[in-house]
């Protein structure tokens, strides 16, 4: 018989399931086997109220299949009714404190995005001036709203989130009670950081533990692999494989699967982002098999989640199979990572 192994409650930490008939494309993809998602707000124009958050967040359940209940988020048993939760982050801004209380029941984090640094994110922060930010962070510090960031500078691209780690610096001294999650770390540098600070976290992508700048333009240029951060060195995957295949307490699995339509990534100015929803527990069952470590990829993918943030999914038992799966070229408009390709591990059942 071949080889299987069960995941329990899989959480995906860092997601991108956009709108519209996109969304109805790649959401039920998600829902399918994860237990919940943290959803991205860099819709057009970005989530930046209550209304925005809970009008987003009842067509993700409705393209799921599911309706939205009153009250369901974070219910006394965790996450809430359904057995997909999405957890609603509102897109970083100065924002008074007040407007902070009001929204604070309706979303799980608040995610910052410098602005222009990648897709759909021109309205968010222009500039790290601590002292304009403070009313901000001070107020999710008191109300415990952990704060995602997209740690890129502006600078060179293959330097952008080293040299971010000043910022990170800043933000985790002055805001000591705050939980900062450095979302989809890419360097050592950042590695590093996380034991410096306690109140730092990351979440880590499966393509970033799976390639490096040599996959992406060594070769011929592959548009489905380009994202931001831009995946690095080899030395930079290594120290990003040794903290997630030994489960490090701080990190998550974060897929930041981003899809866009396959005429935006094989165009000109391909955009940035790989879709890597629908194959992102069989690639993390193969690498962390691959490397004997398949016992901690419970933690990697759920637990290590669960008790950094307090959360207590919906029940869901994943069980994948060492079977091949062949990737399919396409879902909908979009091109998976390794559309056509084989991979060594399959989805056997989903309870
Ligand atoms: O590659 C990326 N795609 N990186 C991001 O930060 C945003 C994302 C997107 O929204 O497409
Ligand atoms: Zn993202």
């Amino acid at each position: 018989m071949s080889k299987q192994h069960t995941l329990i409650m899989p959480l995906d930490m860092h997601l991108h399931l956009r709108d519209g008939v996109m969304l109805e494309t790649v959401a039920p993809l998600t829902s399918y086997t994860f237990s919940g998602a943290v959803i991205m707000p860099n819709l057009v124009p970005p989530v930046t109220s209550k209304e925005a958050v809970i009008a987003y967040k009842e067509r993700i359940l409705s393209a799921c299949g599911y309706e939205m209940q009153e009250n369901d988020f974070m219910d006394e048993d965790g996450l809430g009714g359904g057995d997909f939760e999405p957890l609603m982050t509102l897109f970083y801004q100065n924002y008074d404190e007040g407007f902070i209380e009001e929204i604070q029941d309706e979303i799980f984090a608040i995610k910052l995005y410098p602005a222009g640094i990648t897709t759909n994110s021109e309205g968010g922060v222009k500039s790290f001036d601590i002292e304009t930010m403070r009313p901000t962070l001070e107020a999710m510090e008191r109300l415990h709203i952990p704060l995602l960031v997209h740690g890129e500078t502006d600078g060179f691209v293959m330097d952008r989130e080293a040299e971010f780690m000043s910022i990170y610096e800043l933000l985790a001294g002055n805001f000591p009670d705050l939980k900062i999650v450095m979302e989809h770390i890419t360097t050592k540098a950042a590695v590093d950081m996380l034991d410096k600070y306690a109140n730092l976290y990351a979440t880590i992508t499966i393509h970033h533990l799976l390639i490096t700048l040599d996959d992406v333009a060594g070769g011929m240029m592959k548009p489905h692999l380009f994202c931001k951060p831009i995946a690095k060195r080899p030395e930079d995957r290594e120290a990003l494989l040794k903290i997630a295949l030994n489960a490090h307490p701080k990190v998550m699995f974060g897929s930041d699967s981003a899809p866009h339509p396959q005429d935006k990534k094989e165009a000109c100015g391909c955009a940035a982002g790989v879709f890597t929803a629908p194959i992102a527990l069989q690639l993390l069952c193969e690498l962390f098999d691959d490397h004997g470590k398949l016992n901690n990829l419970q933690s990697f993918v759920s637990d290590n989640a669960q008790s950094i943030y307090g959360i207590c999914p919906e029940f869901k038992e994943v069980t994948l199979v060492k079977e091949a799966f062949k990737v399919p070229e396409k879902y909908g408009n979009v091109v998976p990572m390794y559309s056509g390709e084989t991979i060594a591990w399959s989805i056997e059942d989903v309870l």
